[in-house]
């Protein structure tokens, strides 16, 4: 008996030292993973501080690429800024994610403003860019330069984007000629989604695509650090992107521009209906938000939820 005793105790403790070693092995590796990542991704972030737009234009002098995303309030914008993001986008695509419009025409430019200070607050590395609103700029220049100071002034935010090329020229130059830097945003600019009646890719016509180029070179010469491209062959996107010397980040452009953006609540799959070719889903956010809620709705019911030590 205690032969059999000595054994049992002894195979007992075994398994339990080959379970400890296990979990330290799985540990490690969790960890070691971890800081790879952190030295990967500091590679772009360690050199700054801060990104701002001459870091953009030393980013492309060194063909390293731009990583922006849209972030619409406080508490994102702190997890996406710390997780080492380039550019911050505040893009006016709020009026679909954030408000339920079918088109971005509706938010205005105090909605605007609202968004942008929340995310100014969350922020304290990546460059803050934020979109002036169908309505506040293509009226007249000094409009435009107003609502531009707005958000500046108001929101805090580092720069302003405006969809269009040569029909906004005076409003674009008027608000750079105010110190305030201006990223252009050419291709599908979902503000005329009426004139085009479609958001198919753009610019497929040769006649389009080298007004398309026109209205780079023009963005430049105007001034602007940069230029979104939206929906557009990938081969015009390249040569966008290698006719000027200012950055191109491209949305549905392709491989060949400066950097790439996309709105968050759609890369983090918060939105299963939203499905275009160009769009990666890098987590099941709204499958993982569901079952969390449903968890927590069982809990409350079935008086789980608190137990003893979740209460004072
Ligand atoms: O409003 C927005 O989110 C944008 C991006 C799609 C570039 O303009």
């Amino acid at each position: 008996y205690r032969l059999v005793k000595h054994c049992a105790i002894s195979i007992f403790l075994t398994a339990c030292h080959t379970l400890i070693n296990r979990m330290e092995y799985f540990f490690y590796v969790i960890k070691t993973k971890k800081s790879t990542f952190m030295a990967n991704m500091s590679k772009a972030t360690q050199n700054y501080t801060r990104i701002t737009t001459r870091t953009l234009a030393e980013l492309k002098a060194k063909g390293e690429k731009i990583a922006m995303l849209t972030a619409y309030d406080f508490t994102m914008a702190g997890i996406v800024d710390k997780a080492g993001i380039d550019v911050i986008l505040v893009g006016d695509s709020a009026s679909n994610v954030m408000a339920g419009h079918e088109t971005t025409l509706p938010i205005t430019l105090d909605q605007m403003i609202y968004h942008a200070a929340s995310v100014v607050r969350g922020v304290e590395r990546a460059l803050v860019v934020v979109d002036l609103p169908f309505g506040t700029y293509q009226a007249d220049s000094k409009e435009a330069l107003r609502s531009a100071i707005r958000i500046m002034k108001e929101a805090g935010a580092h720069a302003v984007k405006l969809e269009g090329g040569s029909q906004i020229q005076d409003s674009i130059e008027r608000i750079l000629k105010a110190g305030i830097p201006v990223m252009g945003h050419l291709g599908l600019t979902p503000q005329s989604i009426y004139k085009f009646g479609t958001y198919s890719v753009r610019a497929k016509e040769e006649e389009e695509a080298e007004q398309l180029l026109k209205d780079a070179q023009m963005l430049e010469k105007s001034g602007c650090f940069g230029i979104v491209v939206e929906k557009i062959p990938a081969k015009l996107a390249e040569k966008v992107t290698q006719t000027v010397n200012i950055p191109v980040i491209g949305i549905g452009a392709g491989a060949q521009v400066d950097g790439q953006v996309l709105v968050l609540n759609d890369m983090l799959g918060m939105n299963k209906e939203f499905s275009p070719r160009f769009l990666r889903r890098y987590l099941d956010l709204d499958g993982a938000i569901s079952n969390a809620v449903q968890e927590y709705t069982t809990d409350v019911k079935k008086q789980d939820f608190p137990n003893d030590k979740e209460q004072y």
